[in-house]
């Protein structure tokens, strides 16, 4: 199945790849794996505090071109954002935006749970800290 030329593109050149620290009170990190394939992605979101606005994403994704594609587009879409409006991304924007044939949505839903999970490793630092 040919992979649409979006896809393609953030394979080849992969937004955002690389690791912020897992540690910092002002980072969330989601990691979430497919189980109908095995494919892993972690996702990392650096959160300012005070405005409540992500300033950097970064990813790393252990597998199929859709998968990576999903992971670098949504690394894209959720900087600038506040954590709420990151929060209502829908895989189905994902899959939309690459043309994702039926067999690939699950990456995308990857990517969605990837923001998700994130965002609630970040907000369960900020509780801690409260
Ligand atoms: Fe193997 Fe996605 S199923 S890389
Ligand atoms: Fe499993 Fe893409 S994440 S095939």
């Amino acid at each position: 199945m040919p992979y649409s030329e979006k896809v393609i593109d953030h394979y080849e050149h992969p937004r955002n790849v690389g690791t912020l620290d897992s540690d910092a009170n002002d980072v969330g990190t989601g990691m979430v794996g497919a189980p109908a394939c095995g494919d892993v992605m972690r996702l990392q979101i650096k959160v300012d505090d005070k405005t409540g606005i992500i300033e950097d994403a970064k990813f790393k994704t252990y597998g199929c071109g859709s998968a990576i594609a999903s992971s670098s587009l949504v690394t894209e879409w959720v900087k600038g954002k506040t954590l709420d409006e990151a929060a209502a991304l829908k895989n189905s924007e994902i899959a939309e935006e690459l043309a994702l044939p039926p067999v690939k949505i699950h990456c995308s839903i990857l990517a969605e749970d990837a923001v998700k999970a994130a965002i609630a490793d970040y907000r369960a630092k900020q509780a801690k800290k409260a």
